[in-house]
């Protein structure tokens, strides 16, 4: 064996974010089950709630998209130093939650069509898309999931993977021991 063993891991920040308002819900505890798995295989971790923090809106003026002045710039240097992201979501009327989407349309400013040398900022990661809904097809949102691979598709992210929580109000997280087993492999794979 040389000086370093194969065994021996890279150490990564895996960013959490939380979409959804609930302290202790389900989109919460399945985010946390993800970087729990994280923590395990040695990585370091971020959470990010988007409760706490005021994300505003893109504007617009001469010609020019304009970020707003808001909380975002606190979250960039771990964005641009993130090893994975984790993004949970409860589903509201059939999207990801306004926060959740919010914060993605925030990110445009590291988007190639903003601006070419931002986007060379934006980490070439993994991201593990987590939705937690009421309606109980495993299936019901796999759009949305489409929808975040074509987004990281065209942010250049390495890998897209989903994690649903279906039923969510008769079979909370919290109750469900394989799902969380499953988030929290995941968590250790990243
Ligand atoms: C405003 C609102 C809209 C919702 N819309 C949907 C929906 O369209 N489809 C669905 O299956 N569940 C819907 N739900 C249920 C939530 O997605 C579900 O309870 C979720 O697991 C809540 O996550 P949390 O415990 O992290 O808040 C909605 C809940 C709220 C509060």
């Amino acid at each position: 064996m040389g000086r370093f063993s194969r065994c021996e891991r890279i150490t990564l920040k895996v960013v959490g974010i939380i979409g959804g308002p609930k302290n202790d819900g389900n989109t919460y505890r399945l985010v946390r089950a993800v970087l729990d798995g994280a923590l395990d295989a040695g990585h370091t971790v971020v959470t990010w709630r988007l409760k706490d923090v005021y994300i505003g809106h893109l504007g617009y003026f001469a010609g020019e998209t304009l970020p707003p002045n808001d909380d975002f710039e606190k979250m960039q240097a771990d964005l641009e130093s993130m090893g994975a992201l984790v993004i949970g979501s409860p589903i509201w009327y059939g999207h990801v939650d306004t926060r959740t989407f919010n914060f993605i349309n925030r990110t445009y400013v590291y988007n190639r069509s903003y601006s070419e040398e931002n986007a060379k900022k934006w980490p070439k990661v993994k991201a593990v898309n987590v939705l937690t809904y009421e309606t109980e097809d495993e299936h019901a949102y796999d759009h949305i999931l489409e929808w975040y691979d074509h987004i990281w598709d065209w942010y250049g992210m390495a890998e897209s993977q989903g994690l649903v929580a279906a039923g969510s109000a008769k079979n909370p997280v919290e109750n469900r021991p394989e799902l969380i087993k499953r988030a929290k492999e995941i968590g250790r794979n990243l």
